[in-house]
């Protein structure tokens, strides 16, 4: 009789591992159902997830309730109410300000990531969703894309590959409006596409640093701050990462090279030249056009009228 109940447990414990979810399970209806959806919220939501996508980002081997962690196996229509751990609850009140569909799913990052996502907190960005509750900084899924096809960094369709950055953080840094609320210098990418790294950057050089070359990705902090990368003692070094004996003199060179408002002369200058280069294009065009007109003119069509006047 004990036989048989171990047998019938093993029985029992073997079925319970193949109803543990799996991605899978979810993609039955996530996978087929396509378009969006509006939540109670009010938020939009996309309802596809892209079996393929997801099984190709570096998350294909997590099952959907690694991130989704109050999700239970198959359509969930009963109340998403499974509890999580505390420290991952406490992040959720701020995850809620950027996520659409799932905070907990944004919190959950932190299980697997605790170094970056400690990191991040601490960061400006991080200060910007977890200190001063607003959402305008970026949380993990503005850099890093949708979560569920995230790639390697070193993969070039990667958001945050060598390649991308310029577009991934210019998306803010070009914003004019965020620049006023936070008292940011206007013109940061138009000033970086300008800079000696810029123009070979954006000549497809991968060797010359873009945005987190110099500030960091995940730490970012204020420029003027004690501990950033590009102040003082440390911008030294952060040049000398690349330029071996860089020193004072060589690190006081604009990263971000002035032009637009922050210095008129060269901007203008630039305008000037442009203006000029142009007006003598047209100039010696307008002249041949012209010239052409009055050989015409006098060759063909008042040779006519004076032969006909010659005539009569
Ligand atoms: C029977 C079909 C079905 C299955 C199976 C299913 N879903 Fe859904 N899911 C939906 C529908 C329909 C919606 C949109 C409306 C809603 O929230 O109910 C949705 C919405 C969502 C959302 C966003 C809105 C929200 O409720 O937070 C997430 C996240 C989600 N599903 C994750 C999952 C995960 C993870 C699984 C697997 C454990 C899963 N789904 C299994 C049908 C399904
Ligand atoms: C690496 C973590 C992670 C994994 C694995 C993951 N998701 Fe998500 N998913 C998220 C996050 C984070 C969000 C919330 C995005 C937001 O709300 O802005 C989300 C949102 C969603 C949504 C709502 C879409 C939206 O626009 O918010 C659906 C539906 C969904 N996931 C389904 C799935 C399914 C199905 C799987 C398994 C195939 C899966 N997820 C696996 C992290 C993950
Ligand atoms: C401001 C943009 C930005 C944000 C926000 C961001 N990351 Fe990243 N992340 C990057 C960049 C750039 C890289 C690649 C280069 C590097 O490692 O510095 C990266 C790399 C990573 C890596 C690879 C390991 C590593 O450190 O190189 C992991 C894991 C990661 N990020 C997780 C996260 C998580 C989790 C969050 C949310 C807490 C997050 N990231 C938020 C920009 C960002
Ligand atoms: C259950 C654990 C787990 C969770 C939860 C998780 N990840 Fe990951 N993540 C991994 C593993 C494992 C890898 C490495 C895969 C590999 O090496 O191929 C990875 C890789 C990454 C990378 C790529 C690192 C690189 O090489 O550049 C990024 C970025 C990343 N995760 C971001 C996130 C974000 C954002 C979230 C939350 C939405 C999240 N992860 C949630 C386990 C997890
Ligand atoms: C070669 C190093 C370097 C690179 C690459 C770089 N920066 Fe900077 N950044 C700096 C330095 C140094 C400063 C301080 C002011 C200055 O010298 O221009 C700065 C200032 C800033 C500021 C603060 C502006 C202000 O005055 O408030 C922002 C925002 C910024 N950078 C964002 C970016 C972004 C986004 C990128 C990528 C497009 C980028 N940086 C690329 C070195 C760099
Ligand atoms: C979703 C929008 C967004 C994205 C994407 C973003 N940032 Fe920011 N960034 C901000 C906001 C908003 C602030 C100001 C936060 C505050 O002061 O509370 C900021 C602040 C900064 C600062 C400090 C500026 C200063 O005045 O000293 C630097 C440096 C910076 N970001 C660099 C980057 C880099 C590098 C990237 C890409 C890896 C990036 N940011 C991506 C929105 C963004
Ligand atoms: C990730 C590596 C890297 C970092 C970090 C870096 N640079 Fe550069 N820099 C380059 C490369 C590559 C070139 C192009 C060299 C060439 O084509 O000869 C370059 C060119 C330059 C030039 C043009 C003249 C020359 O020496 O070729 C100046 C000036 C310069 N960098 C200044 C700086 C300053 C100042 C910093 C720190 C704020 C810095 N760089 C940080 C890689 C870097």
């Amino acid at each position: 009789m004990r036989r048989l109940l171990a047998l019938l447990m093993a029985c029992a414990s073997v079925l319970l591992a193949q109803t543990a979810v799996r991605a899978s399970d979810c993609l039955v209806c996530h996978g087929a159902m396509q378009g969006k959806i509006s939540l109670a919220k009010g938020e939009t939501i996309e309802v596809h997830v892209d079996s393929a996508g997801f099984t190709n980002s570096v998350h294909g081997k997590n099952d959907c309730t690694t991130c989704h962690l109050t999700f239970s196996p198959g359509a969930h229509l009963s109340p998403k109410d499974k509890k999580v751990p505390a420290e991952l609850a406490s992040l959720v009140p701020f995850t809620s300000l950027k996520a659409k569909g799932d905070p907990v799913a944004l919190a959950a990052c932190v299980n697997c990531h605790q170094t970056e996502y400690k990191e991040f907190q601490a960061s400006v960005h991080g200060r910007n969703i977890f200190v001063k509750k607003e959402s305008d900084a970026p949380l993990c899924l503005d850099c890093h894309g949708d979560p569920h096809y995230i790639l390697a960094a070193s993969d070039k369709n990667s958001k945050v590959n060598h390649a991308n950055l310029l577009e991934t953080c210019g998306r803010c840094h070009e914003n004019e409006e965020l620049d006023k609320k936070y008292g940011m210098s206007p013109y940061v990418i138009e000033k970086d596409k300008e800079s000696f790294h810029g123009k070979k950057y954006i000549l497809g050089d991968k060797r010359v640093p873009i945005c987190n070359d110099c500030h960091g990705s995940h730490g970012i902090t204020r420029v003027d701050a004690s501990a950033s990368p590009v102040t003082g003692l440390n911008k030294i070094k952060t040049c000398g990462r690349c330029h071996a004996g860089a020193g004072a003199k060589f690190a006081a060179a604009p990263a971000h090279k002035y032009i637009g408002a922050g210095n008129p002369i060269p901007f203008y200058g630039e305008k000037l030249l442009i203006v000029l280069v142009f007006g003598v294009f047209i100039f010696t065009i307008s002249h041949v056009v012209l010239e052409s007109w009055s050989e015409i003119r006098d060759n063909v069509l008042r040779k006519d009228k004076k032969k006909g006047h010659g005539d009569e």
